[in-house]
């Protein structure tokens, strides 16, 4: 996959577009621990995930053990990235995604531990968030039905540190690209209010906002918004002649390299 955004940066076609000074994301292969520490420092100030914390912190060292394992298992289908070795990473699931049997397992490891070690307030929490998600989703015509279709992008997360030298937009061109590529929509979720300018800009558009904590007396913060957002294909210039097949559509040349 990752070879495939080489090939289509180098190419004559859109060499001149605003890849050409990106840092070029590869594979995430060994720096899973990095890249699970990476998650915890990033998203330590996430609205969404303070608010379903529910100000009790969870155990740092049971969640990086927690999003390593789901890391270790999306190595195998999904399309995980990252840059100078798990300071930057992202994931998607792609379309028409069919899981493994190490997928199945990890939904019902997630199934089994989400409640494990959570305070009544916290399960509340938790209910409340799947409860509006899987409603908006049903009634969002955006999405729906046609999620199957799309790639979902699930994470994007660049250690604090590291923040503003270019690697979140790296990460997320590789991925549109693709999308691109492969002619799909993409969604996401995207927990953080800040970071809706920068969505805008690679296409995202918000297709509905979620409210966490407008109807939960014990929470005394504004309440949390949460957007589903909904990305369309670009035409890109064609790197092949009209009467070629489109080389990236061959299912065979999508295997990780
Ligand atoms: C969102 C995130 C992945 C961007 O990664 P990054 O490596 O900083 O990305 P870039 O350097 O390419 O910057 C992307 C944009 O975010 C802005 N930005 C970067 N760091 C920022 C920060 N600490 N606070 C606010 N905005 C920031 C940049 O100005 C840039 O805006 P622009 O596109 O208008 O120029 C990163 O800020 C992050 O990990 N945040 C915490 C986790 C998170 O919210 N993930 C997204 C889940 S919805």
């Amino acid at each position: 996959m990752i070879s495939q955004y080489q090939a289509l940066k180098d190419s004559d076609a859109i060499v001149d577009v605003e890849y050409a000074d990106l840092p070029i994301p590869v594979p995430l292969q060994r720096d899973i621990p990095k890249a699970a520490q990476t998650y915890c420092d990033a998203f330590r100030d996430d609205p969404m995930i303070n608010y379903l914390d529910a100000g009790r912190r969870s155990n740092e060292r049971l969640r990086k053990f927690y999003v390593s394992t789901i890391l270790r298992v999306h190595r195998y289908s999904h399309i995980l990235s990252t840059i100078d070795h798990g300071v930057a990473i992202s994931s998607a699931k792609p379309a028409h995604f069919k899981p493994k049997t190490a997928d199945k397992l990890l939904d019902c490891f997630v199934q089994l531990t989400q409640h494990v070690g959570r305070s009544k307030e916290q399960r509340k929490r938790l209910k409340e968030y799947n409860t509006k998600m899987k409603k908006a989703l049903e009634e969002t015509p955006e999405l729906g039905e046609n999620i199957k279709d799309m790639i979902l992008v699930e994470l994007l997360a660049t250690s604090p540190e590291s923040q503003g030298h270019g690697y979140g937009t790296a990460l997320l061109s590789a991925l549109t690209l693709i999308a691109d590529v492969l002619r799909q929509k993409s969604w996401l979720t995207s927990s953080n209010i800040k970071n809706t300018a920068f969505y805008n800009s690679h296409g995202f558009v918000t297709v509905k906002d979620i409210i966490l904590g407008d109807d939960n007396p014990c929470w005394e913060g504004s309440p949390i918004v949460v957007k589903l957002m909904v990305r369309n294909p670009r035409v890109l210039p064609r790197p092949w002649q009209e009467d070629e097949k489109n080389p990236f559509l061959d299912s065979n040349s999508l295997e990780c390299t």
